[in-house]
């Protein structure tokens, strides 16, 4: 039979196991470690993850957005307040995510409520953009029908010009950061033979409980 290079791909990993006593006892800890080792290794977009939400219907949806903080609150990232995403978080105020680091054969993921974080805080985010993506976030009405790339040109234009002769881009009202607040976290680590390291992490009673969970 002929090599499927789908079905047939296998890739054996050959990294350092995962124990409890091996990882931190905080799981943001762990996460900002485990960052670092995808910065150190030059992985490309180590703040990558994907977030998967529910719609109405109860179907999921998810899509990757880049991570812009880390710590004991959660993980904060930015987007358009009407796009689809935030209009599912503001019907169901729950996430997971993932952040695959699959070039040293790792995944994290967590489950959380999910809030809008203070304006003052998207506020000094949004001063740190580059100006180009600045007038970017009030041109686009995200995940809206478009005509074309044209009409897409043109509202930037139009931004470009309103903001003209205005030093500093003022946050549209339609763009923010959401804090996902991780109940669970889980830090996979890929071993030979398909016999993986898990660890999960679940917040019982304020504090970390850690359990090893079968590949
Ligand atoms: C590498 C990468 C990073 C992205 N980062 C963001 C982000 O931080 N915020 C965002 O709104 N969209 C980001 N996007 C685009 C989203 O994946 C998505 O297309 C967009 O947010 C619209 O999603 P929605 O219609 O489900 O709301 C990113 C896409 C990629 C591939």
């Amino acid at each position: 039979m002929a090599v499927d290079p789908i079905r047939d791909r296998r890739v054996q990993y050959e990294t350092d196991g995962l124990d409890v006593a091996d990882v931190d006892a905080d799981p943001v800890v762990q996460w900002r470690r485990w960052h670092q080792d995808a910065l150190d290794a030059g992985l490309v977009e180590p703040n990558a993850m994907t977030l998967a939400t529910v719609d109405t219907d109860g179907v999921p949806d998810a899509r990757i957005v880049l991570v812009r903080g880390a710590d004991t609150d959660g993980l904060t990232f930015f987007t358009n307040y009407d796009s689809a995403k935030s209009r599912q978080l503001d019907d169901a105020p729950f996430a997971a995510a993932t952040f695959g680091w699959l070039d040293l054969h790792r995944q994290v993921r967590v489950r959380g409520a999910v809030t809008r974080i203070p304006e003052a805080d998207s506020d000094a985010y949004f001063a740190t953009r580059p100006r180009a993506s600045q007038i970017g976030a009030w041109a686009s009405p995200q995940s809206r029908p478009i005509a074309s790339r044209a009409e897409l040109d043109t509202l930037v234009d139009r931004q470009s010009l309103r903001f003209a002769d205005v030093e500093t881009v003022p946050r549209p009202p339609h763009w923010g950061g959401w804090r996902l607040v991780p109940a669970e976290w889980e830090f996979w680590q890929g071993r030979p033979s398909r016999l993986h390291d898990r660890i999960h992490y679940r917040l019982t009673a304020g504090a970390w409980q850690m359990t090893r969970l079968a590949p």
